[in-house]
């Protein structure tokens, strides 16, 4: 068995005999909460990973250059190796989550523009939320780096929010990282899955009911393998249309 490069909350990294190629597993293992609160999701790393793999490929062929290699099985993704910005790039385009707990905002409020937020990836400092001026005082990435970041960002939130809005699904916020390859190109990294996103069910009106993401999880709300199925679903079938729209 080939030693491990990193193993974090919801996947490992392997290393290839190619030093520019990882491959990662995705691991069923859940946690929420700075992994204050840990469980397993049945088949999840199999559906985020197969997620995230068709959300690469589709965004790669829209112009936006991602990590992605290929799947050689249904829970390992082969990925450019990148050297990964310790930043947590969070799109809301509906409030939620901290936003709302930390602004009195009610939940399900459109925001009247994609409100794009950068968190420091750090657990033992809790992910904290940075200011613009810490950003550039941390020197993480320099500021065409950034520029560079939010301008993807907001064009992957333009086409993603269109996509899942096509499959029946209203995209409310999600995480996205980013990371330079060896020759200093900046790719999507990370996944896009249920783990990552906050996805209602556009058919549902219950506030509960609608989650089909991890706050199933994060709020023990059951159902938790279905919700991530539903969504792999549609996202599949969403791509298998691709031709029509
Ligand atoms: P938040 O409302 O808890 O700040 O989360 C915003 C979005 O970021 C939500 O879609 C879940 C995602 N997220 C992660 O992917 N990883 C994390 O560690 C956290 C806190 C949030
Ligand atoms: N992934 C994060 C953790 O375990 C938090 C979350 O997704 O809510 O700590």
């Amino acid at each position: 068995m080939v030693e491990k490069l990193y193993e974090g909350k919801a996947k490992i990294l392997y290393p290839t005999n190619d030093a520019e190629i990882l491959l990662t597993y995705f691991k069923d293992d859940a946690t929420a909460f700075n992994a204050q609160k840990r469980g397993q999701i049945q088949g999840k790393g199999e559906i985020n990973c197969t997620i995230s793999a068709a959300l690469f490929e589709w965004l790669e062929t829209l112009g936006v250059p991602t990590h992605y290699i290929d799947r050689p099985t249904p829970d390992q993704m082969r990925v450019r190796a990148v050297k990964i910005i310790p930043i947590e790039v969070v799109v809301r385009n509906i409030a939620a989550g901290s936003l709302c707990k930390q602004t009195g905002l009610p939940e399900g409020k459109i925001l009247p523009f994609p409100l794009v937020e950068f968190y420091l990836k750090n657990d033992e400092l809790g992910d904290p939320l940075l200011t613009s001026d810490r950003l550039s005082i941390l020197e993480l990435a320099t500021s065409e780096q950034i520029e560079q970041i939010k301008a993807m960002t907001l064009k992957i939130n333009q086409h993603l929010s269109e996509f899942f809005d096509r499959c029946g699904i209203t995209l409310v916020d999600f995480k996205l990282e980013f990371g330079l390859d060896s020759q200093q190109r900046l790719l999507l990294a990370d996944e896009i899955s249920p783990d990552t996103c906050r996805l209602w069910d556009k058919a549902e009106s219950d506030p509960k009911a609608r989650v089909l993401d991890k706050d199933r999880f994060r709020r023990d709300l059951g159902e938790i393998e279905g919700a991530y199925q539903r969504v792999q679903q549609r996202v599949l079938e969403q791509i298998a249309r691709k031709g029509d729209w």
